[in-house]
């Protein structure tokens, strides 16, 4: 009697052994890259659209940041919540030598040695209106906005940062800020471009946690942030920043963006990163909350699915208790 079909492909699924042994994707502590918020206040406050998430006090901030280091976790991503008081129309906080951000990486600096530090570039923290960029007759102004990046840059860069993480989606951000930090003689500090950043609703549970949502109020960010139909455009901003002197790219939002994750990698072959945003995280906590998820399979599922679109890292707010689970 022949057998039938010729080809069985669940032979190298029917044991554990065997589906390891094929297994064409892995993640492991090294791809993770853990955002963090601080706040100027002695006390953690919980962040209640972010579950297990907190607004840290510098000191824990730094407790935080051993713990991450400790467990092998390569790299940190610092977001201030800046008081109220601090925020002006034009964000000038943003290049306050000891402005909240500088004095946490400076803190972090000198608690870790092999950790590293990734601080955002964009006026979004700090201006009254919400805007990533300056404000000028309603208009989010392109070219006026990429010195005041460029100031913020060099003055987080002077703080101690590694890399700097322009999130604002400005033309020709990379090569103004590229070009600010090698005159200050900082030519090893790194730049990790929020290259193709979406203009997304995903976003939300973030705003929440910085403060940046009642100041944006009815406004949003699409004269800056992707339309989320294109995906051809963020290629072109892919070549741009490359071309500009981006060593590392990012795709943002990342679970219903995989398909941008997939083609940056499969395009430019360089060093791709995918950030899985506070409500994608968000979505998976309430779900799981509600047990109607199971969070443990969910998030490993998420994460190896960004490996396998092409993502060499992840910022993810699951990264410390996924380095936890890694190390068993
Ligand atoms: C601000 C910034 C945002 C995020 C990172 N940097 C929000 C925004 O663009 O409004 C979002 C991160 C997240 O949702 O987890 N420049």
């Amino acid at each position: 009697m022949p057998s039938f079909p010729h080809t069985r492909l669940r032979r190298l699924r029917q044991t554990d052994w065997s589906r390891r042994l094929v297994q064409e994707t892995n993640f492991s502590v090294n791809d993770l890259i853990w955002p963090l918020f601080v706040h100027d206040l002695d006390t953690n406050i919980p962040i209640s659209s972010l579950p297990s998430q907190f607004r840290w006090s510098i000191t824990s901030l730094c407790e935080q940041a051993k713990r991450a280091e400790s467990l092998g976790i390569p790299a940190i991503a610092l977001f201030p919540a800046t008081p109220v008081e601090k925020k002006t129309p034009d964000g000038e906080e943003a290049y306050n030598p000891h402005n909240l951000v500088c004095r946490a990486m400076e803190a972090i600096r000198s608690c870790t040695n092999n950790l590293g530090i990734i601080a955002d570039v964009a006026l979004d923290p700090y201006t009254t209106h919400g805007q990533d960029g300056l404000l000028r007759d309603g208009v989010v102004v392109n070219d006026q906005t990429l010195e005041a990046l460029c100031k913020q840059a060099i003055n987080q860069a002077r703080a101690g940062c590694h890399v700097i993480a322009p999130s604002d989606m400005m033309d020709g951000r990379i090569a103004a800020i590229r070009e600010a930090l090698d005159d200050e003689g900082f030519q090893d500090v790194s730049i990790m471009a929020y290259s193709a950043k979406y203009a997304s609703a995903f976003y939300g549970p973030f705003r929440d946690a910085v403060g940046s949502k009642g100041s944006l109020g009815q406004g949003d960010k699409r004269t800056y942030q992707m339309n989320p139909a294109n995906q051809l455009e963020a290629l072109h901003e892919v070549e741009l920043d490359i071309e500009e002197g981006a060593d590392m790219v990012m795709v943002k939002p990342g679970m219903p963006y995989l398909d941008i994750l997939h083609q940056v990698k499969q395009h430019f072959a360089k060093p791709t990163f995918v950030y899985q945003v506070s409500g994608e995280y968000a979505m998976l906590k309430a779900a799981a909350t509600n047990g109607w998820l199971d969070w443990d399979k969910c998030i490993a599922e998420s994460l190896i699915a960004f490996k396998r679109a092409g993502a060499d890292g992840i910022l993810t707010y699951a990264a410390l208790e996924m380095a936890q689970k890694l190390q068993g």
